[in-house]
């Protein structure tokens, strides 16, 4: 295997990131500076370390799922079903867990990882990692709830959010972009307004969209690509 292909599915950093550390002399292969992202490794026996720290060879794992209604954003639960039981066997102990939170009855683009550092920093506000959500709801949204929201709006608490971004899609629909992530927070931003989300989906996470081609209930492995397309 290639090591930069190695280090991508075991670390966090970005494949330019990555080459770059090889090219600043910072990765060792059995304890001799690598050549380049291109050199060859056996990944079951040479011990790559970066900075002198041994990098095991224990791929990350970053799944898409299409979460459907009824599924609560946990790893384990007494009496609700779990995103997690939606995930294939071949992936059972290895750790996952949902990289942030959908409700339980909202829909759409979910991650699920065993990558901590990388949850952290999808989810950070620092980040910046925009979600966009198509919103039912049961009131027609307004020109005023578009400019309200663009200013920020103080939901339950006090708390005034961050400008969002409110295109009306429908005489009951709209699409909503956030760049944050509080607990009900689009339900709690149209609560707001005087109005009721009845219907939620989350159809984009960063610049990674849901594929047209992911149905609902459906997991599948993110392409490194894809994974590095949540930050753009
Ligand atoms: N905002 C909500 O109110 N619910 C979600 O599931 C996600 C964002």
């Amino acid at each position: 295997m290639r090591l930069d292909k190695m280090l991508s599915e075991c670390t966090s950093e970005s494949r330019s990131a990555i080459k770059k550390l090889i090219r600043q002399g910072r990765v060792t292969v059995n304890g001799v500076r690598a050549a380049s992202p291109e050199q060859k490794i056996d990944e079951t026996r040479d011990e790559v370390a970066v900075d002198g720290g041994i990098v095991p060879y224990k791929p990350f794992i970053y799944l898409i799922l299409n979460k459907p209604e009824g599924y609560v954003s946990a790893t384990e639960d007494k009496s609700e079903r779990t995103v997690l039981e939606l995930v294939p066997d071949e992936y059972k102990g290895r750790q996952l867990f949902p990289a942030g939170r959908l409700d339980k009855y909202t829909t759409g683009l979910m991650i699920i990882t065993n990558d901590g550092r990388f949850a952290h920093e999808a989810l950070s506000p620092k980040s910046h990692v925009k979600k966009t959500y198509i919103v039912g709801l049961s009131e027609p949204p307004t020109e005023d709830d578009v400019r309200a929201f663009r200013e920020g709006v103080y939901i339950e608490g006090g708390y005034l959010t961050k400008s969002a971004e409110l295109e009306i899609t429908g005489d009951y629909e709209a699409r909503v972009t956030i760049s944050e992530g509080r607990y009900h927070q689009i339900k709690k931003m149209f609560g707001a307004r005087g109005n009721r989300v009845v219907k939620l989906k989350r159809i984009s996470f960063g610049g990674l969209k849901l594929p047209d081609d992911l149905s609902e209930g459906e997991v599948r492995e993110l392409t490194a690509e894809e994974k590095e397309r949540i930050f753009c």
